[in-house]
């Protein structure tokens, strides 16, 4: 679903798509760390982000604007796997970005998938963002969440028909996907959207039919859990996406809606 004030750049690739991002993220991080805040940012899994944490850490015009000793990292969802298991999305962002570019180990929250099962991370991470959300209330949790989104309509780990798309009262849930066979743990659908700016990295003509019903949906679904996340108090909503991805919208889509 959109809506006016909501953003849709069409970037003309991949490459293109992570370059926006890249500049959303050091242009807002630098925003909120210059008047001497911390800013909060949320990062996507899979392999979208792959590219943008590698601009970020490797390309020297936004390594050097973004305030990497004020930033507290967050993680959206997590694999039930080993922090350094090549599944893990801790693992992606550590050695593509955090690992380059002197981050304070305190900084950096990752979900402690090591504790005995995917419950016991999801609770110890649902006491982490408590801590977090406490001094920073007003503001919601984050500054920034990054999010990406499946061909199913899943984002984060919410899954369609997971148990954890109906809460309301928990920010972190474990539970089991019946599609991939595994435990997941995920932020809740409230707390990927306290946010003052969410940003859906979506790439690739195999997200093009999702990404079209999702836009187009007349109301949020739990069928395509990305369109539930809507930014809380007035926060932006924006969706960067290459053409191939953006290759079935329409301009009705887009009416009103900000490139
Ligand atoms: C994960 C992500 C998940 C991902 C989508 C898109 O842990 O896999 O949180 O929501 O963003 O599945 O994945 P790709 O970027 O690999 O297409």
């Amino acid at each position: 679903m959109i809506l006016a004030g909501d953003t849709v750049r069409i970037a003309k690739d991949a490459e293109e798509l992570m370059r926006d991002a890249a500049e959303v993220f050091a242009t807002e991080a630098s925003d909120v760390a210059g008047v001497g805040g911390l800013f909060t940012v949320a990062l996507a899994g899979g392999s979208t982000p792959h590219g943008l944490y590698t601009l970020l850490a490797g390309e020297p015009a936004f390594r050097a604007r973004v305030p990497w000793t004020r930033i507290h990292f967050f993680w959206g969802d997590e694999r039930h796997v080993p922090p350094h298991h090549p599944e893990s999305n801790y693992r992606l962002a550590h050695e593509t970005m955090l690992s380059r570019v002197g981050v304070p180990e305190d900084h950096i929250h990752r979900i402690r998938t090591e504790l005995p099962d995917a419950a016991a991370a999801a609770d110890a991470y649902e006491e982490t963002l408590r801590e977090l959300a406490a001094p920073r209330r007003p503001r919601p949790l984050f500054d920034l969440v990054l999010l990406g989104m499946g061909s199913d309509g899943h984002t984060a780990s919410l899954f369609p028909g997971t148990a954890g798309l109906r809460s309301t009262t928990r920010l972190v849930v474990a539970h089991w996907v019946e599609r991939l066979g595994s435990h997941r743990i995920t932020l809740t659908v409230s707390a990927l959207s306290s946010a003052v700016h969410v940003v859906f990295l979506v790439s690739g003509v195999d997200k093009a039919a999702t990404l079209r019903d999702v836009l187009m949906a007349e109301a949020p679904t739990e069928a395509l859990p990305a369109s539930l996340i809507r930014p809380i108090r007035g926060g932006r909503l924006t969706w960067l996406v290459d053409q191939d991805a953006a290759r079935l919208l329409e301009p009705p889509h887009l009416r009103g809606i900000s490139p």
